[in-house]
């Protein structure tokens, strides 16, 4: 099958668009807060240059030696039981999945845009009350923007590699830098920068759990985009004689750029206006439109710009958890773009409606299994059990399926001496990792 090739920057844009996502600015933040800032993020960033990097490397090596489909990249490479790995493609399908939690979230990030052109909430409790009712009781509110979620995304992966996810790239990935640029050149500027920045980088080590462990490694995957093979799409349409090496680096250090510049202005503003930095899921969604209150009409501005950056970074990550089952239906089935892109986003479309209805009140009681809500089982499995084991395969495949000698015939030159450090990684310290997070990653990344 022939794919559009992106151009090298549309490439390195759209890995990085993947990559820097709601987990960067939502999520990070609070869970730093929450593990007790310092250590965690010492923590997170070994994880992430390591096991980050390594599997990151694996999972481009995979779409551009194969270029194909997912399922079709295992295929080609295998050099046996062909059918037994191909299976291993099938991963795809746990962007849908992240997608049915992911949209609504967006769709959410919607609602706090329009919500910033009128009056703040003027204190934490009434924040509160506003994030509570649109989740719990707001059903329309939120399956307009769910809908509208849906009909973008959609729209932008029917259009394809170039015309579609690169150009969406091209777009709001600079608007999200320049955003997030901003706000934090202003919160350098206020006193509570000094208390951000002890927090952030001073580790306190009794802080450190055993969870907080298993916690970064689950991050690390997440905010890096493996484990489903987005980045292996986006590889198989890299342009031939591109450098793996140096673009999984550049992919890494924006994914960390930005997830660092975002903690430490939202810690800056909350230190500032006395908010708790270790507030949980709500601190993007409560604790920061109170803050942004208390900051007058330069609170409404920033409240909106932040909202659209938000937006963006999850938007240009939605895309690419969409496009690995598309490429999929495409090649293996022979569908148009058009009906491949209708059906991924019909799935999570409607399945995103079940997760709706499972964390309201009124209805909430039909959709929940054992203690969770559905909402909140398509965020567990995919965080705790499908991206570990699709790390894990990836892992696995390249570093002791394809043969050693195809590997190395492309890393070897880009690596230099640090091909064996990486290859051992893979080998070993990867699976073992992993094993280990599947084991305990209980309960983390819920709302
Ligand atoms: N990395 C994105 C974030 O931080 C989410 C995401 C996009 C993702 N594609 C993925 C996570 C593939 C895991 C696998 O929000």
């Amino acid at each position: 099958m022939k794919i559009a090739r992106f151009s090298r920057i549309g490439f390195i844009l759209a890995a990085a668009g993947s990559a820097v996502g709601l987990g960067n600015i939502w999520k990070f933040p609070y869970i730093a807060g929450q593990n007790g800032g310092g250590a965690f993020v010492f923590v997170y960033l070994i994880t992430v240059f390591m096991i980050g990097f390594s599997v990151m490397l694996a999972e481009m090596l995979i779409g551009y030696l194969g270029r194909r489909d997912s399922v079709g990249s295992f295929e080609e490479l295998a050099p046996r039981h062909k059918s037994l790995w191909k299976y291993g493609g099938f991963m795809s399908i746990t962007g849908l999945v992240i997608m049915i939690f992911y949209s609504l979230v967006i769709g959410w990030i919607f609602h706090f845009i329009v919500l910033s052109f009128g009056p703040l909430p003027s204190s934490v409790s009434v924040a509160k009350e506003t994030f509570d009712a649109l989740i719990a009781a707001d059903i329309g509110t939120q399956l307009f923007y769910h809908t509208a979620v849906f009909m973008i995304v959609t729209a932008v992966v029917a259009r394809g590699i170039k015309g579609g996810i690169e150009k969406l790239n091209m777009i709001l990935m600079p608007v999200l830098f320049g955003i997030v640029g901003v706000m934090f050149l202003y919160a350098t500027t206020l006193s509570g920068f000094g208390s951000a920045w002890h927090f952030m980088f001073t580790p306190d080590w009794s802080k450190l759990t055993s969870d907080s462990l298993v916690t970064a490694v689950g991050h690390a995957f997440f905010t890096l985009s493996l484990g489903m093979a987005s980045i292996l799409t986006y590889a198989a349409s890299l342009p031939k004689g591109s450098n793996l090496v140096k673009s999984s680096l550049i992919v890494i250090a924006l994914d960390t750029a930005i997830a660092l510049l975002a903690g430490l202005m939202l810690f800056t503003f909350l230190y500032e206006y006395g908010a708790e930095p270790s507030a949980g899921p709500g601190l993007v969604f409560i604790s920061l439109p109170a803050v942004f209150y208390e900051m007058g009409a330069l609170g409404n501005f920033f409240s909106l710009i932040f909202f659209v950056a938000l937006a963006s970074a999850g938007l240009t990550s939605a895309v690419s958890l969409v496009e690995p089952m598309v490429q999929y239906l495409i090649d293996r089935f022979g569908l148009s773009r058009f009906k491949a892109s209708l059906f991924s986003g019909l799935f999570f479309y409607l399945l995103g409606i079940i997760a709706l209805l499972s964390i309201s009140t009124e209805y909430g009681k039909f959709f929940t299994f054992g203690s969770k809500s559905f909402f909140d089982w398509a965020d567990f499995l995919t965080a705790s059990v499908m991206l570990p084991m699709g790390g894990l395969l990836m892992a696995l495949f390249v570093g002791h399926i394809i043969e050693k000698e195809r590997v190395g015939a492309l890393l070897k030159r880009e690596l230099g001496a640090f091909y064996s450090l990486w290859y051992f990684t893979l080998r070993y310290i990867v699976p073992i990792a992993l094993v280990i997070v599947m084991l305990n990653l209980v309960g983390v990344f819920t709302l």
